[in-house]
């Protein structure tokens, strides 16, 4: 039987096993979620096991376990290929703007929903079923594979790092294959050769250190909401520039060859501000949208709490606040740097009559990965035999932290292909993966091993 055949019979399977992996609430940051992490690791242990992956093992980690296995019988002359993913994912919450429930994954109007059908279980399993179509029909593949799936890339990867440098022998390889990313939009295949990266900080303000009563303390004493509603204001200034001193210091100029290739991409504001629902688009003057989202730093507030949030009203003046702030970074910005230039920054314009707590949560290195390598050729051919449009080079905003160390550690050149789209919803409520972009996934991956051994 043909591969083609093969994955074409073995649809409707393909869609359970990943309805399967979906059902699995594998939610790195929750420490409640902590053994449902650990029963996706075996899941996909098990899986890959029963794919003809022989060496398939779950690695303990101090946090969540590493699924690892490999597949080495292409022989020294062929070229060893590292695949990269991570099980774990967001929380759902808000739960009650799901349609479907969020760990019960539905199909709806060709489309798959559920917590990480795109971001990311969707998109390695994807490849897994494309590795799968090969050992199915050939009894083999084209490269060695090793397969490396991580739990806890939502929360900054603390554990990898280490445990790449501890493996690096056994982890060495020609290059790495991440479907983590999106295409860059229907139909328009890319490959994502950069992508920003993190650097995510919490403060707590505390003016007086219990609630008090407003009528009786408001007017004669710190408001630590109000004091702190002002600092966050004065981090941006009128042109949407940050205004913290050094932020843009190791920031690399856009070169225009690169402004020019983002301007040549089919992308309308207009339609992107209808995509979000928002009355308009915001952002630092004398960029193009493109431009702001790819290659800009940022820095944003996920999240403002304290005083009376609760129903009806309540005259209190509140003790303290909490935020929580990141900043997306590019070349040349390193996370701790900017982790260190904020917190001093936001120390020199305190007023004194309040105390600050600034603790820093994670980050990972922004990067410029390869376009021209023989591993992006593969990757692109394979893209251009399922797809009708030619493949695109984009840069991405979100963050991988792993492809720095890749990088580093492995010395491997990462190849980002992602499968999924830029309005799947990664990390919102209904997150989805269309139908047509699992099996295009599924095809993509099968075509991809051919072209990486040729
Ligand atoms: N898959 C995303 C990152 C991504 C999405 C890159 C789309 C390019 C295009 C990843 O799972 C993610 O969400 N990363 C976090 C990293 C953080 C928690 C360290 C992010 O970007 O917020
Ligand atoms: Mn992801
Ligand atoms: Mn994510």
């Amino acid at each position: 039987m043909t591969i083609n055949d093969y994955l074409q019979r073995e649809e409707s399977r393909f869609l359970r096993e990943l309805f399967e992996l979906l059902s699995i609430p594998s939610i790195s940051t929750d420490p409640d979620y902590g053994p449902d992490v650990e029963r996706c690791a075996r899941w996909l242990k098990d899986h890959l096991e029963q794919m003809g992956f022989s060496t398939a093992e779950v690695c303990p980690t101090e946090g969540h376990p590493i699924v690892y296995a490999e597949w080495l019988e292409a022989g020294e002359e062929a070229p060893t290929v590292l695949l990269y993913g991570h099980y774990d994912v967001q929380p759902p919450d808000p739960l009650e703007e799901w349609i479907s429930p969020p760990f019960k994954p539905e199909v709806r109007e060709e489309k798959i929903f559920a917590r990480g059908a795109t971001d990311d279980k969707g998109q390695f399993f994807a490849h897994l079923k494309g590795l799968e179509a090969w050992l199915e029909t050939t009894g083999g593949l084209p490269v060695n594979v090793k397969i490396l799936i991580e739990g806890e890339e939502e929360v900054g990867s603390p554990s990898l790092a280490p445990w790449i440098l501890e493996n690096a022998d056994r982890l060495a390889c020609d290059a790495v294959i991440i479907s983590d990313s999106s295409m860059f939009a229907p139909g328009i295949p890319a490959i994502t050769y950069g992508l920003r990266g993190l650097s995510y900080l919490e403060l707590t303000l505390e003016g007086p250190d219990h609630d008090l009563h407003s009528g009786l303390y408001g007017g004669g004493v710190p408001n630590p909401v109000l004091e702190l509603s002002r600092m966050l204001a004065s981090l941006h200034d009128e042109a949407g520039r940050i205004a913290i001193p050094g932020f843009y210091d190791a920031v690399r100029p856009m070169d225009p060859e690169e402004r020019e290739a983002f301007g040549a991409l089919p992308f309308e504001d207009e339609a992107f501000r209808e995509e979000i629902g928002a009355e308009g688009l915001k952002g630092e003057e004398g960029y193009t949208t493109l431009e702001r989202l790819w290659a800009r730093p940022t820095l944003d507030i996920n999240g403002i709490w304290g005083g009376f949030t609760g129903k009806g009203a309540k005259t209190v003046l509140p003790a303290r606040v909490h935020a929580k702030l990141s900043c997306r970074l590019v070349p040349d910005q390193d996370p701790e740097v900017i982790a260190e230039l904020v917190k001093a920054h936001l120390e020199a314009i305190k007023p004194s009559e309040v105390r600050l707590k600034v603790s820093f949560h994670h980050g990972g290195r922004p990067v410029i990965t390869d376009r021209k390598g023989p591993i992006v050729q593969a990757a692109t051919r394979a893209f251009d035999r399922v797809w009708d449009e030619e493949t695109v080079f984009i840069r991405g905003g979100g963050s991988i932290p792993v492809v720095a160390h890749f990088a580093e550690i492995l010395g491997a050149p990462t190849v980002l292909m992602g499968f999924g789209l830029e309005n799947d919803r990664l990390h919102s409520p209904n997150e989805k993966l269309n139908l047509e972009n699992y099996y295009a996934g599924i095809q993509t991956s099968a075509y991809l091993w051919e072209e990486c051994g040729k």
